[in-house]
Formats: structure tokens, C-alpha cells, sequence
């Protein structure tokens, strides 16, 4: 007979996602991997949430005493009303990704800009004292810019197809009153960007079908960057990779992003941190599961 060695019972915590639609979402498997590594007693649960049941949503998280829930498209910024507290930095930001409850209180936090930082420590892409330069101006360029002025970069470029958005960016980022430097420009102002820069690249431009799109080609902005985080993961290494493959650059895609930002999350609901190896098993299966599956 086959034994049942792990189940749900009266104990097992309830994390989730509300999101309008969830069926691709990897936030499943990735949080079972916490669990299975921590012996952390857990459940995550993609929720459909209808459009205009956002508030019962969090009504429901309230009444039904959920652990933790995470946030995607496209209530990020919608659901920071029905929060009781959000931090400063998912407040500049204007999209929360993670709701932690706290003494019966629900308090918002984003994760997507913690986990690039932490994806850049883990593979050694340097941001404090660098001068950045973040590709496009929609939520996930917002996440990236306050990650480069946490982290302490020199600069920050934003270059945007529709310049206007990226002087949004700066102007609500701005508030984070961090002293550095924020610029914006189209996305062929190649004399904005510094020699040496880390070129972080938020657009969808380039993902699984549009394979052969990059929001870039020009060699004069290749020369210039010597690192590359995409936050597209499928393909594995888009063009806009390969380029600065081609020009000496490191390069990161955003299947790590994908996975700290997760870890951040369980960390906040739980107070468990993983440890050095229990990270690489859980990045390692992840990645196997993802590029066995994907065509790259
Ligand atoms: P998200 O919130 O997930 O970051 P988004 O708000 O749709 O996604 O933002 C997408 C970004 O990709 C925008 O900066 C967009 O440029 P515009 O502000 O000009 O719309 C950029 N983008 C999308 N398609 C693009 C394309 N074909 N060429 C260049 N930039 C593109």
C-alpha cells in the first residue's frame, strides 16, 4: 500500500495568489519547493479573483484568517486600498506584490524589488556604486528603479519608448529621497547611457513567441553595458542577452527574479530563512522543471 507521507490537516498554513487570470503561474510549484525543503507545513493556492470582487477578495483573506497572499495583474496597485499598512517602499513604488498578516492587521510589501536585488547578489551583478540603466517604464521598471536606488547605484537612466512614462517614474520614485541621480530619455538616447553600466531590461519585448524582438539593437548601447539582467525567462536567453553576451556583458534572465521575489514572500509570512544549500536545491529544481518544459 502506498503511504501518504505529506497532507493538508488542522495545521497547514494557507498562502495564495489573487490574480486575474492565474493559470500560468509558477508561484505554486515554486512555494512547494519552500515546503518541501523547510518541512514547512504549507498549501499555495492560485485564486481567480472576478473583476470588481477585489475587495471581497481581501474581505475573504480577512474572515477566512489566510496566512499570506501574493498580488499579481492586474490588482497590484488597485489592492493597496483595502491594506491596513503599506510599506514606504510599495508605496513610492505604487504596487504591492505580498500581503503579510500581522497581528490581525494586513500589511502590503513588494517583493519584486527585493527579489532582483537578492537575484543580483546571488549571481554577482554589482549595483551599488554603478551606473544603471533600466529599459522601459511599466510596474516591473518601477520595482527595478527602486531596487537601484536601495542598493545604491551612482545613477539611474530610464529610456522608454513613450518618454513621458518614464518621468513618471522618476517623479513618483523621487519621493524615496535617495540622492541619487535619476535621468530619462527615449529608448534611442544611447548618449545618456555611461560607459560600464548594468542594463536592466523590463519590457515584455522579446518573450516567448516574439523570440526575435529586442527593445534594442544598436551596438553603441552594447558597448556600453558590461552587465545585463532580462526579466523575461522564457526564452532562456533572449536577444537582447545574446547581444551583450556578444559584447563581453554578464548576463542574468529573470527566472532568479521570479524565485526570490517568492522567497522574500515566504520569508515575511513565515520567519523561516532558507539556508545556502536549501536555496540552490529549490533554484536548481526550478530551473530543470522550467527549461525541460520550455523550449529555449
Ligand atoms: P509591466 O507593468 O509588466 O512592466 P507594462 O506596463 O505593459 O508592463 O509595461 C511594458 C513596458 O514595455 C512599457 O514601458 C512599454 O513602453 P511604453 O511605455 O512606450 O508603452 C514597453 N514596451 C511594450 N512594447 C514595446 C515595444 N514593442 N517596444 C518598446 N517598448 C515596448
Amino acid at each position: 500500500m502506498t503511504q501518504i507521507t505529506k497532507c493538508i490537516n488542522g495545521k497547514t498554513k494557507i498562502f495564495g495568489l489573487l490574480g486575474n487570470p492565474v493559470e500560468h503561474t509558477q508561484s505554486p510549484f515554486i512555494h512547494q519547493l519552500f515546503y518541501e525543503a523547510t518541512e514547512f507545513n504549507g498549501t499555495y493556492n492560485p485564486f481567480f479573483v472576478p473583476v470588481g470582487q477585489l475587495e471581497q477578495a481581501i474581505l475573504g483573506m480577512r474572515g477566512l484568517s489566510l496566512s499570506g497572499l501574493n498580488v499579481t495583474i492586474p490588482y497590484k496597485v488597485d489592492v493597496m486600498e483595502y491594506l491596513d499598512l503599506v510599506d514606504p517602499i510599495a508605496q513610492a513604488i505604487g504596487a504591492v506584490n505580498t500581503i503579510v498578516p500581522v497581528h490581525g492587521k494586513l500589511m502590503g510589501y513588494n517583493t519584486d524589488w527585493i527579489g532582483l536585488k537578492m537575484a543580483c547578489d546571488y549571481y554577482d551583478i554589482p549595483i551599488k556604486g554603478q551606473e544603471c540603466v533600466i529599459i522601459g517604464a511599466g510596474g516591473a521598471a518601477r520595482g527595478a528603479v527602486a531596487m537601484c536606488l536601495e542598493g545604491q547605484a551612482t545613477s539611474v537612466t530610464i529610456i522608454n519608448r513613450t518618454r513621458e512614462k518614464a518621468e513618471r517614474i522618476k517623479n513618483d520614485l523621487q519621493k524615496m529621497d535617495m540622492d541619487i541621480p535619476i535621468y530619462v530619455g527615449g529608448l534611442e538616447d544611447f548618449h545618456l547611457v555611461k560607459p560600464n553600466s548594468v542594463a536592466i531590461q523590463t519590457t515584455s519585448v522579446g518573450m516567448h513567441p516574439h523570440e526575435d524582438a529586442s527593445p534594442i539593437f544598436n551596438e553603441e548601447f552594447f558597448q556600453k553595458v558590461d552587465f545585463i539582467v532580462d526579466i523575461i525567462y522564457n526564452p532562456k536567453e533572449t536577444v537582447f542577452m545574446t547581444k551583450g553576451r556578444e559584447h563581453q556583458a554578464k548576463v542574468l534572465n529573470g527566472l532568479s527574479m521570479l524565485f526570490f521575489q517568492a522567497l522574500k514572500a515566504f520569508e515575511y509570512w513565515t520567519d523561516i530563512t532558507l539556508t545556502a544549500s536549501q536555496i540552490e536545491w529549490c533554484l536548481h529544481q526550478l530551473e530543470t522543471t522550467v527549461y525541460n518544459n520550455t523550449k529555449n
